[in-house]
């Protein structure tokens, strides 16, 4: 099978079309995907509904996918999956509401962080006739390019932590109540280099985020946080963005190491919007 990539002219981010994921893929077809997914770093496939096991099999090419905990609304069919949604049962909400407040990439807490993610729209929020909640992706590898010299020899070897505890201040800055006990007790916080080198692509990215990035090892606490305020403010300049408008059905894959990404709370509380997530670990 012949597939079309088709980029969308920015730093990030192409569409592939002609892959019908109801099927297991051959390995020829397979290959393709994965080299226009490292090479634009975010890949969407549009128009065709997807079952929770095609999502499952499909991302699970890519490696070994996160398993969650007991408590995760769909544990007992498909630990695999993570549930995104501002939907609520009895009250309580069915997935993860504040999912992409700020700018992160997924599980940088963790010590084996996430390599790739796979999102799914169930159902897109839609308010007078036009889809809402875009998720918004940053080229780590771009914003890493276009450092200056002198800066990229500054922060060369330097180590960051990543904490669950920082997104914790910030998503209660914000507003938003939300018990993150039991991560805070697992798994608090990780340090990676603050430029890692893709594992596939030998690509360097930088790796820090608004939403998880704390201190950089080895610095004063002031010019911690104004170098963090520095290069998070530089990874988010519109030139290193590919902004995704949804359709229904749409599945979004990104690269955990060398992009970052943030959702738009632009549409009511009420108006449902429904995801499942795949994760692979790295
Ligand atoms: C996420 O941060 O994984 C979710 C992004 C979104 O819901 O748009």
């Amino acid at each position: 099978m012949t597939l079309q990539i088709k980029p969308s002219g920015g730093a990030l981010g192409a569409e592939i079309i002609g892959a019908d994921l109801t099927q297991p893929l051959d390995e020829a077809t397979f290959a393709q995907i994965r080299d226009a997914f490292y090479k634009h770093e975010v890949v969407f496939f549009r128009g065709r509904e997807l079952s929770d096991e095609d999502h499952i099999r499909f991302s699970a090419r890519f490696g070994e996918l996160r398993k969650l905990k007991i408590g995760n609304p769909l544990h007992d069919h498909h630990p695999e999956i993570f549930v995104v949604s501002n939907i609520k049962k009895e009250g309580k909400h069915i997935g993860s509401y504040d999912a992409g407040v700020f700018w992160h990439t997924d599980g940088a807490y963790l010590a084996r962080p996430h390599a790739v993610s796979a999102l799914r729209a169930l159902q897109v929020p839609v308010v007078d006739g036009r889809v809402l909640g875009d998720t918004q992706f940053a080229s780590s590898t771009a914003a890493y390019d276009a450092l200056s010299p002198s800066m990229k020899k500054r922060i060369d070897g330097l180590q960051a932590v990543h904490s669950i505890l920082r997104r914790l201040d910030k998503t209660q800055q914000s507003g938003i109540k939300k018990d993150y006990s039991s991560a805070v007790k697992s798994d608090p916080e990780a340090t990676h280099p603050l430029v890692r080198t893709h594992p596939v692509t030998g690509r360097k990215c930088l790796y820090v985020t608004e939403g998880y990035t704390a201190r950089i090892l080895g610095l004063p606490e002031d010019e911690s946080s104004d170098l963090i305020a520095e290069l998070t403010q530089h990874c988010i300049k519109p030139e290193f963005i590919y902004r995704h408008h949804w359709q229904q059905y749409d599945l979004v894959m990104w690269d955990d190491c060398s992009t970052t990404h943030k959702a738009t709370f632009d549409y009511p509380e009420t108006t449902p919007r429904l995801m499942h997530r795949t994760t692979v670990v790295s």
